[in-house]
């Protein structure tokens, strides 16, 4: 069955102009700094990104783990990050077109991270609980996931009514979900809010946090 969640042509349009909207980038610096901060990622890390987009946060965090693989289904996104490290020189960061939600059939299937992270990407994945049991199942015990996202919102922050998207989160029940999947809350913290006029056309605030949690070891 087609994924309808799944929004790579909408993404593979936008790629190429993705980088010049200064929110984007200060979300995504915002995001790479607290991710820095809560993490302190290591040298010895095998790190996934899924929904990396054009590598805003992973530009940044790539220098300070051993390896990265950055994951999004848009191929149009995927090449402006694959130009950019070709450019930079950067060369532990490997690109994938996967889309995790749809089958854990992948080329990540044999692999296990210590670090996992996402910005502005779990509201565009339908089955929340799935997916974050198939982040858990990527993690070697003591990983770490860091999600950032929206707080609940008032459903006006995408521009397009038909998109279909999670409106934001409710932190009680994301970390309620993090929990039943072996996955313990270390931090939740708000990171960054976005000030932008609505498809209503209203100035509004729209939160966004960073959640991080440890996989327990096995006891
Ligand atoms: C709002 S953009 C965020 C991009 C990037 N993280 C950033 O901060 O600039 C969401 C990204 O998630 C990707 N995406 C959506 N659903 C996905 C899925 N199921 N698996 C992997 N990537 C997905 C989209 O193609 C898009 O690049």
């Amino acid at each position: 069955m087609a994924d309808t969640w799944n929004s790579a042509d909408k993404f593979n349009r936008e790629a190429s102009q993705w980088d010049e909207n200064p929110q984007r980038r200060a979300v995504a610096l915002g995001v790479a700094q607290a991710i820095i901060a809560a993490v302190k990622p290591k040298k010895t890390m095998h790190a996934l990104e899924f929904g990396c987009g054009t590598g805003l946060v992973s530009m940044e965090i790539a220098p300070l783990v051993k390896t990265l693989s950055a994951i999004d289904t848009s191929p149009e996104m995927l090449a402006v990050l694959q130009k950019k490290t070709n450019i930079s020189g950067i060369t532990n960061i490997e690109t994938s077109c996967t889309n995790l939600s749809a089958s854990p059939e992948t080329t990540l299937k044999e692999k296990r991270f210590e670090l996992i992270y996402s910005s502005m990407t779990l509201h565009h994945i339908d089955d929340t609980a799935l997916f974050l049991n198939r982040l858990s199942d990527l993690l070697s015990p003591g990983g770490i996931v860091a999600l950032a996202d929206l707080d609940l919102e008032d459903g006006l922050f995408h521009d397009d009514p038909l998109e279909k998207v999670h409106h934001g989160f409710d932190r009680a029940e994301l970390a309620a979900l993090l929990q039943a999947v072996g996955l313990q809350v270390t931090t939740f913290e708000t990171i960054y809010t976005f000030n932008k006029t609505n498809r209503a056309g209203i100035r509004a605030a729209y939160p966004v946090f960073l959640v991080t949690a440890i996989k327990k070891a096995k006891s």
